[in-house]
């Protein structure tokens, strides 16, 4: 299988992770990626129309885009484990979702303040995307039970958005108001599968 990935794109780093979880380096070959809203990158055009990264193209050709489906389908193929069975597993797919929305404000909010023009900047909008983060945040830091058990896809998820926002926008210092997401940070970059996938440009 081949990955189309940038090392910056923390939707990227949910299915490098996923990989390392699943102890699948050796099925997928990473192939680097160049994206930007600015600039159309013709060669993968050919690849997807839409020049997102992550996609992941099966060994049949098939093209799986957008990293939710490309975990659960790395989740199914190898047999499992990023996802419970039964009604745990919409329970998780909920908290999923709550990551995902983060990453998808995060990026937005990324994008809106260095690739957008600055005069053409709207702070309003940004600060929208910021309380939509923090409120979140707020849900998770309120919630030990969603940082335990196993790294599963909802808290890879959880922690690739935690570590983009080191990576863009360190100076909102998320750490000061989440304490115990601070600490769970700590100790889930020391896995491996983190520690191999941290952004880079
Ligand atoms: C970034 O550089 O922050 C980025 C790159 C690709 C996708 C999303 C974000």
């Amino acid at each position: 299988m081949q990955l189309f990935s940038s090392p910056a794109s923390p939707f990227v780093r949910k299915v490098r992770i996923a990989v390392r979880e699943l102890g699948m380096e050796a099925e997928v070959e990473e192939v680097r990626t160049p994206v930007s809203p600015a600039e159309r990158n013709a060669d993968y055009a050919t690849v997807t129309p839409l020049r997102l990264v992550p996609s992941l193209r099966l060994d049949d050709g098939l093209l799986l885009q957008d990293s939710t489906v490309i975990l659960l389908y790395l989740d199914e193929r190898s047999g499992g484990g990023l996802l419970p069975a039964g009604a745990a597993r919409w329970e998780a797919l909920a908290r999923h979702g709550l990551a995902q929305g983060m990453l998808e404000a995060a990026v937005a909010m990324r994008y809106e303040t260095t690739l957008r023009p600055e005069d053409l900047r709207w702070d309003v909008w940004i600060a929208d995307k910021w309380s939509k983060i923090a409120d979140t945040l707020d849900w998770f830091e309120a919630r030990p039970e969603t940082t335990a058990g196993r790294f599963d896809m909802p808290q890879i998820a959880l922690a690739s958005l935690l570590f983009y926002l080191d990576f863009r926008f360190d100076h909102r210092q998320w750490r000061n108001g989440y304490p115990r997401l601070a600490a769970w940070a700590a100790e889930v970059s020391e896995r491996p599968s983190m520690a191999a996938t941290v952004p880079h440009l």
